[in-house]
């Protein structure tokens, strides 16, 4: 009685079951390496070794074993995953195969993609969508130039986790010294990537050594299993889960009743109720209403289709994006991209193709190749010339990678990839063969070079006619910025008003700047990546430069973390080399510590950010680099406002930008 009782599960730990199973986390990963270095030997012992194949599929192996398989009679276990017949035959793996198991704790999808270089194209496919890269070694090679190749395909497609096998240790003598060093050479190559963790397994596939059961040849190493490695390392999701965007692939517009946005979630979390902005348009509405597969809902997770409405009847397109106001994507006609070309057509500076964007389709410009990179080395190479020396000017062969610049027909939303893989991709199509010839990784926005020249040679400067001699002696004053670095809750804006006002009832000609102002106009589609927060500095110290070439006293407040983007500030308002500067610069550090900055939290921002409300900040998780040379340095905690002011006024006499008022000269 009591055995055919726990014989018979239950209808409802049968459902219980089924439900476990369904909540299983779900881990892409993706499989680098050569038949030789054992790959599908590795893939087929983690399917035997955790009981997912099948007795028939076993037994057809067991006979295969005798003529394909590299074992002698003995089982092989490459023959479970080999599946592809041209494969089999010719011993190489050909395309990318997809392979899917799941154990007590997880699912997994496998990406198992050739290892030759003439498949970088297919690696960059499969590496697409995987959290985590298997980097097989062979230990009695070591680290190679494949090994090198594989990791940085990961690294630029994405992947933040690696899991490094060490292969065949058993033809090694399961030699501790031997996986020692090859850890140690994989450390120093893989410095240089973006690998967030990496972790070292010694295994040997063939005979079943640490892939799922620990190997009793190598007591030395006490870590985890591969299986047990890839059951509970902690990946965090290649999807990003902050950024709402929305993609429209299609207006829904049945009767004049209705209008409805049907797509699919890119990423983040789309609720109804959320104040959104259509891009490119920049007009503004809120979600009124989502329809999901299972009928309405108030929230729809990334990946899942959808249809929206908006309260408002804005004019939004397919193609279209549509974001929250206060967190934005870049929208632009250019951007630099990492290109894996993937066609026998070599592409050419200056060719047109259809480049493919979440939802939109557009023509686009290859305008520039910057520099390609020898996927084996890493090192970047010129662009005119190719590894053997031949010089093939401009141009991207089958499986080059190489840094571009492409100019689209309109604007485009678009996130860089490291920030967002589904709106930081794209696929560039040949325009008359419609043929996929290039993938695509976004980098981040193209910063403006304050020293490059205009982008039209008919674009020339005209010569003012009056002198800033003139205005000095009109104003009684010279021209300078007074620029405020520091942490948030510094002081920054509170000295900038205090000194503006200050220096207007002594009648000077001042304007003060403010991060927070600035970036609700003129730089309100700017974040603060650290290419934006670039951006935001090089405009703000345009315009600092134009108020000082009217006479006027600037006092700048911005964090402004980076040293170079200070140092740039300098050089647009005081001038560097032969070009002439509009008014003098004073960095003023606010050296006030993050402690005491984070106890004022006058915008609760700090708050926000140790909640992980806010992704990037300054100080907490974005870095500020202190200032090496500034003119001045005070620390707020021990001042107050009016001393820093007085401080500031004192350096401003000492080098005679405010000479007395009495020596104003009217007209
Ligand atoms: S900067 O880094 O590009 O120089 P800026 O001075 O313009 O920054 O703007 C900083 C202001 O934006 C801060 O005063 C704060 O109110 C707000 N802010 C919002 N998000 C962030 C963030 N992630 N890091 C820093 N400041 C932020």
């Amino acid at each position: 009685m009591n055995e055919a009782k726990t014989a018979m599960p239950t209808a409802d730990a049968v459902s219980a079951y089924l439900k476990q199973h369904e909540e299983k986390d779900l881990l892409r990963l993706l499989t680098c390496g050569s038949v030789d270095d054992g790959k599908s030997t590795l893939i087929g012992r983690l399917l035997y070794d955790c009981h997912l194949i099948y007795e028939d599929q076993l037994a057809a192996v067991m006979k295969d074993s005798r003529i394909h398989g590299t074992t002698g009679d003995d089982f092989d276990p490459a023959l479970l995953t080999d599946g592809l017949k041209a494969e089999r035959e010719q011993g190489i793996t050909i395309d990318v195969a997809y392979r899917y198991f799941s154990t007590a704790k997880r699912k997994f999808i496998v990406a198992d993609c050739p290892g030759h270089e003439q498949y970088t194209r297919n690696m960059a496919t499969g590496a697409s969508h995987c959290s985590l890269a298997i980097i097989l070694i062979d230990a009695r090679n070591g680290v190679i130039t494949q090994t090198c190749r594989h990791s940085f395909i990961c690294s630029l497609l994405g992947i933040k986790h690696a899991a490094v096998a060490v292969n065949k240790m058993d033809l090694v003598g399961w030699d501790e010294a031997v996986f020692s060093r090859i850890v140690r050479d994989y450390k120093a190559m893989a410095a240089r990537l973006g690998f967030a963790d990496i972790h070292f397994i010694p295994v040997s596939a063939l005979k079943g050594d640490n892939v799922v059961h620990p190997s009793e040849h190598m007591p030395w190493y006490d870590d985890a299993t591969l299986l047990h490695h890839l059951e509970r390392v902690n990946v965090t999701a290649a999807d990003n889960l902050i950024d709402m965007r929305y993609p429209v692939q299609h207006v829904i517009r049945p009767d004049l009743n209705f209008r409805g946005y049907a797509g699919t979630v890119a990423s983040g979390v789309l609720r109804a109720g959320m104040p959104v902005m259509a891009l490119p348009s920049r007009k503004t509405s809120r979600i009124a209403s989502i329809a999901g597969p299972g009928g309405p809902t108030d929230e729809a997770p990334a990946g899942l289709a959808t249809v929206v409405t908006l309260t408002d009847e804005i004019d939004v397109s397919r193609g279209d994006m549509l974001a929250p106001a206060d967190n934005l994507p870049h929208v632009e006609h250019e951007f630099e991209a990492m290109l894996v070309w993937m066609h026998e057509t070599p592409a050419e500076v200056g060719s047109s193709y259809q480049l493919k964007h979440a939802a939109c389709a557009l023509p686009a410009v290859l305008t520039d190749i910057r520099y390609r990179v020898d996927v084996n080395t890493m090192r970047k190479l010129d662009p005119a010339g190719s590894p053997d020396g031949a010089t093939e000017q401009g141009a991207l062969r089958l499986n080059d990678i190489a840094r571009c610049h492409i100019t689209l027909h309109r604007p485009i939303a678009f996130d860089s990839y490291q920030r967002n893989r589904q709106t930081g991709a794209f696929v560039l199509i040949d325009r008359v063969t419609h043929a996929t010839v290039a993938a695509g990784m976004i980098l981040d926005r193209i910063v403006a070079d304050s020293k490059k020249a205009p982008v039209s040679s008919h674009i020339r400067r005209s010569r003012s006619l009056v002198t800033a001699a003139d205005r000095q002696a009109l104003l009684g004053q010279k021209p300078c910025t007074v620029w405020l670095t520091g942490l948030s809750g510094s002081g920054k804006s509170t000295i900038a008003r205090a000194l503006e006002k200050g220096l207007i009832e002594q009648g000077r000609f001042c304007v003060a700047l403010d991060g927070d102002n600035v970036r609700h106009g003129l730089n309100r589609d700017l974040g603060f990546s650290a290419s934006d927060r670039s951006e935001n500095i090089r405009r703000v110290a345009e315009v600092a430069r134009l108020f000082n070439e009217a006479g006027a006293i600037v006092v700048a407040a911005f964090i402004s973390p980076y040293r170079k983007d200070r140092q740039s500030a300098r050089e647009i308002v005081a001038g560097s080399g032969d070009e002439p500067g509009a008014g003098s610069f004073l960095e003023v550090w606010l050296r006030t510590s993050l402690d005491v900055c984070r106890q004022r939290d006058p915008k609760g921002l700090y708050a926000k950010a140790s909640s992980g409300a806010i992704a990037a900040f300054t100080g907490m998780t974005d870095p500020y680099e202190e200032p090496a040379q500034a003119e001045l340095a005070l620390d707020t905690a021990a001042m107050p406002v009016e001393a820093c002011v007085a401080a500031i006024m004192e350096a401003l006499r000492e080098k005679s930008f405010l000479p007395s008022v009495e020596n104003r000269s009217p007209r």
